[in-house]
C-alpha cells in the first residue's frame, strides 16, 4: 500500500512516512513543463531543477557558471508543469556560500519561482546555514559525496567516501545535516556499503542515492542521462532506460518500476 494521495501536493510528512515504511523515492531532474507534466504522470515523486542543466541544456562541461537567473527561470517552467511532485531548485555555485544571509535570500527567490524544497553542496560547514533556513521556513536537501559544484577543488568526477578518513567525514557530515533540520541529503558516488550505513543513521532524513548503491531511501538520475540523450563518456551509475522501452513515457515509468522495487541502482551502477 502507497501512503501517497494523488489528490494533494506530496508534503516531508509524506515522505518522511515513505522513509519510515521502506517505500523508496523516485527522484528525476527535470527543467520545463512538459517533462515535469510527464515525470509526475509516470510516477516520479520528486523534481529536481538541478543545475546539471549547465551541462545538459547549456551545453557546459560544468555546472559552475550557472546562474541564480537560470535556476528561477527553468524552476518557474517546472513549476507550471508539476501539481503533486515535490519540485526542489537548487542553489547554484556562489549564491549561498558566502553567508547565511545570501542563502536564504537566494532560496527565497527560487522558492517564489515555484521550488517548494531547495538544494546545497556541502557537509557539516554548510550545517549552520541549513538551520538558518529550515527555521525560517525553507525546506533543505543537501548534497555530499561527490559535490560537481567543487569539481575543481576535488580534482575530477571520482568517488568519495572510500579511505577511512573521507566515509568518517561522510558520517559527521550526514549527522550534522540531520541534526539541522535538512529533510533530505543527496549522496553522490559514494560507496554502496557507505550510502546502506548513511541510510540507517539517519531517523528523518531521507537519503537519495546517484552512484550510491541500492540501499539509499530513493534514487535520483539525471533525465538525459535516463533517457540516453546525453553525447560524451557515461558514469558507471547512468542507466538508459531508453534502450529497452519504446517510448519516452515507458522509459520514465521503467525507471519509476525499477526504483520502487530496489532493482536500480544494480551491483554493476554501483561503487
Ligand atoms: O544538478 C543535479 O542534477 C544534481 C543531481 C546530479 C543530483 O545535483
Amino acid at each position: 500500500m502507497s501512503y501517497l494521495s494523488d489528490a494533494k501536493p506530496l508534503s516531508l510528512n509524506d515522505f518522511r512516512k515513505m522513509k519510515a515504511a521502506g517505500e523508496k523515492l523516485a527522484m528525476v531532474t527535470a527543467y520545463d513543463a512538459s517533462f515535469a507534466q510527464l515525470l509526475e504522470a509516470e510516477g516520479a515523486e520528486i523534481l529536481l531543477v538541478g543545475d546539471s542543466l549547465g551541462n545538459v541544456v547549456q551545453g557546459r562541461d560544468s555546472t559552475v557558471a550557472v546562474t541564480m537567473r537560470d535556476m528561477v527561470y527553468h524552476v518557474e517552467c517546472v513549476a507550471r508543469g508539476a501539481r503533486r511532485a515535490m519540485v526542489i531548485g537548487d542553489l547554484p555555485f556562489g549564491s549561498y556560500q558566502e553567508s547565511r544571509e545570501q542563502a536564504l535570500r537566494n532560496a527565497c527567490q527560487l522558492m517564489a519561482a515555484g521550488a517548494r524544497m531547495v538544494k546545497l553542496e556541502g557537509g557539516a560547514f554548510m550545517a549552520e546555514t541549513v538551520a538558518f533556513m529550515v527555521e525560517r521556513g525553507v525546506p533543505v536537501c543537501a548534497h555530499i559525496g561527490l559535490t560537481p559544484q567543487s569539481v575543481h577543488q576535488l580534482g575530477g568526477y571520482r568517488v568519495q567516501g572510500r579511505t577511512d578518513a573521507g566515509a568518517r567525514q561522510l558520517k559527521a557530515d550526514a549527522l550534522a545535516l540531520e541534526q539541522a533540520g535538512a529533510s533530505m541529503v543527496v549522496l553522490e558516488m559514494v560507496p554502496a556499503s557507505l550510502a546502506g550505513e548513511l541510510t540507517a543513521a539517519a531517523k528523518t532524513m531521507a537519503t537519495i542515492g546517484i552512484g550510491a548503491g541500492p540501499l539509499c531511501d530513493g534514487q535520483v538520475l539525471v533525465l538525459h542521462d535516463m533517457l540516453g540523450v546525453y553525447p560524451g563518456k557515461k558514469a558507471r551509475f547512468q542507466k538508459d532506460f531508453m534502450a529497452e522501452n519504446g517510448s519516452i513515457a515507458a522509459a520514465i515509468a521503467a525507471y519509476v518500476k525499477a526504483v520502487k522495487a530496489g532493482q536500480f541502482p544494480a551491483a554493476e551502477h554501483s561503487y
